[in-house]
């Protein structure tokens, strides 16, 4: 396993690595950040988005948070997505939920201890709201679909939040997706639709909650 010593020994064999394998790569990215995506993913040590997506540094700009919630009365939630569509203009927002989440099995089993028991309400607010459907299912098959419906709840989440409606407004181009990813082989998963405006958003939201 890890220890802080390896990971100072990891540290300096990748910095040394990088700068002789590309001369000036840190320097050219050291300026500014341009990122193309952010990312609102789970706390899960398995499902870190430099390794999924592959993309170069500077490329995602990330916000990551037990069952990947993005919850419309926390300050951090809402700083991270002002800052990344007001001022990084990111044009893509990805919020990534994945099967066997711990997050999504504590709020269903109500296991977890304050503070994190009471985070996890807003996985029980989704729960609550599919309880049919969720509960015809199996104990691992459940927990596999509310992770699923949570990620497409947090992206109505955003999608309804000022930040990206003004940024639509102005013409700004946000796209929002939610994705699911399968630890077992590594795949992300696109669920639902890709959301581009207020108009797709709405349409879509409408015919999701009227039936
Ligand atoms: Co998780």
């Amino acid at each position: 396993m890890p220890s802080i010593k390896q990971m100072f020994e990891n540290n300096r064999n990748w910095s040394e690595r990088v700068r002789k394998e590309t001369p000036g790569y840190l320097e050219s990215i050291s300026y500014d950040q341009r990122p193309e995506i952010l990312w609102i993913g789970c706390s899960d040590s398995r499902v870190g988005p430099d390794q999924l997506i592959g993309l170069p540094m500077g490329s995602v700009f990330v916000h990551r948070n037990v069952a990947n919630i993005f919850a419309t009365n926390d300050l951090n939630c809402l700083a991270v997505l002002e800052y990344a569509v007001d001022e990084l203009k990111v044009p893509n927002i990805v919020v990534c939920g994945h099967y066997g989440c711990g997050g999504v099995k504590a709020a269903l089993e109500h296991s977890g201890v304050q503070p994190v028991d009471l985070w996890l309400d807003q996985v029980r607010f989704v729960y609550n709201r599919y309880t049919k459907e969720l509960n015809m299912l199996s104990p691992v098959e459940r927990a596999n679909r509310l992770a699923e419906l949570n990620v497409e709840s947090q992206v109505h989440n955003i999608c309804r939040n000022t930040i990206v409606r003004e940024a639509w407004k102005r013409g700004q181009k946000v796209n929002v997706i939610g994705v699911i990813y399968d630890i077992h082989d590594g795949l992300l998963r696109q669920l639902g639709t890709e959301y581009s405006s207020q108009e797709v958003w709405e349409t879509s939201y409408g015919e999701a909650f009227s039936g």
